[in-house]
């Protein structure tokens, strides 16, 4: 069996070898030779496609009693619970009035799916309906429904292989596979933005929280002037950028993001600050975490009122003498600013239910238990 093994978009582990699933498959096979040895009649073998199609090949080549075969797909959940309506089954194509089925499915999970097509099957006239499962998660299965052949009993995890998907793929393993619990331990990594206007103490809140929770900090802003430092071509263009007094494009931003999320596969979580600043590139940022199976879990917000910006800033611009920050006119403006580009990224995370305020004011340390308090809620 080879060893990891990646389907679409996640990784799966070793679980049960073919060799195992065939002495399970011997072993149930015997027991339904054994019942339908002095059967009065020829049952017929159902496959439950697509995912019992492997299983059912193997089973049926170790029956030795005559029997005929055919099979089915069920149509996808239809109309709602409430109308009592749910699937279909679709193909079947030979007359089963009066006749034994057995039905070869690959998995049971909650039963759904055998207890529907098991009505299915005695509405459309079958005189007896044995249910046969290469795999069954008796930790989920609640139903009373007899299950007369269970070739093998498995946790309740996610498998793929011999016949069972992932997203349609993975079917075509001759071993089954489970997913990586190691892995997706890391796609459990945390993300969160903090946000808020100039003089709100992201940085500073920031600092003190990659260090309580082993998270890892991201400025955009830090980037910027690293890449700037080491002389990197992308930090040359960053350059040039700037000092014409231009925006640096979404594209390369981005594009620090992504390296930034690869360069640190097993840190907890990342804080953003600084980035995204407009919903072209918060879209981009899920879309980016998505790949790898990850989203943001919160948006920090910190509440401030402009007054106190007001105030913040410009003592800010008097100890660093930094004169045009000190004009009422100027320091409006920035705050005006700040709110006209953040407000659409607010509403856009307000949209997937993830955006937190916080109360801003007061000490360090107060900012630093409220911020906290919020951020244990998900680590
Ligand atoms: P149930 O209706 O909850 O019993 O689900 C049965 C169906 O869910 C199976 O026929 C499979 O298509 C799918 N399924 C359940 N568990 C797994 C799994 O671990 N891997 C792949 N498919 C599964
Ligand atoms: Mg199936």
């Amino acid at each position: 069996m080879e060893g990891r093994i990646l389907v679409k978009d996640r990784y799966f582990v070793p679980y049960i070898p073919y060799e195992r699933l065939e002495k399970a498959i011997d072993a149930v096979a015997e027991r339904i030779n054994h019942d339908f040895k002095n059967f009065d009649g020829t049952p017929i073998i159902l496959c439950v496609l697509n995912g019992s199609i492997l299983f059912t090949g193997e089973l049926m080549k170790r029956l030795n009693f005559p029997c005929e075969f055919t099979s089915v797909r069920l149509s996808s959940y239809e109309g709602t619970l409430s109308t009592g309506v749910t699937r279909k089954v679709l193909g079947l194509t030979s007359s089963i009035k009066g006749r034994t089925v057995i039905v070869v499915e690959d998995i049971v999970d909650t039963g759904k799916t055998i207890t529907d097509l098991h009505a299915l099957l005695l509405d459309a006239g079958a005189a007896d309906v044995k249910i046969c499962t290469m795999l069954l998660k008796p930790e989920v299965y609640k139903k009373d429904l007899k299950l007369d052949y269970v070739a093998m009993e498995i946790e309740n995890r996610f498998i793929v292989g011999f016949g069972l998907d992932y997203d349609q793929l993975g079917r075509n393993s001759k071993d089954i596979y489970i997913l990586d619990s190691k892995t997706e331990e890391k796609t459990a990594m945390k993300h969160f933005l903090i946000f808020g206007p100039p003089g709100a103490g992201k940085g500073t809140q920031a600092a003190k929280l990659i260090d309580r929770f082993g998270l890892r900090h991201v400025s955009t802003g830090d980037l910027l002037r690293r890449e700037i430092a080491a002389g990197t071509s992308l930090g040359l263009q960053a350059k040039s950028l700037i000092d014409k007094g231009e925006l640096v494009p979404d594209k390369v931003v981005e594009g620090m993001i992504a390296s930034e999320l690869d360069q640190h596969p097993d840190v907890k979580g990342f804080i953003f600050d600084g980035f995204p600043r407009t919903t072209a590139q918060a879209e981009h940022l899920d879309a980016m975490l998505a790949a790898r199976c990850q989203q943001v879990d919160a948006v920090l917000s910190l509440m401030i009122p402009d007054e106190t910006v007001f105030e913040r800033i410009r003592h800010r611009a008097e100890i660093e003498n930094r004169v045009d920050d000190t004009k009422p006119e100027i320091i409006r403006n920035r705050i005006a600013t700040y709110h006209g580009k953040t407000e659409p990224v607010i509403s856009y995370y307000k949209g997937k239910g993830v955006y937190r305020e916080i109360d801003g004011l007061g000490s360090i340390d107060e900012v630093f238990d409220r911020v906290s308090a919020v951020m244990e809620e998900y680590l």
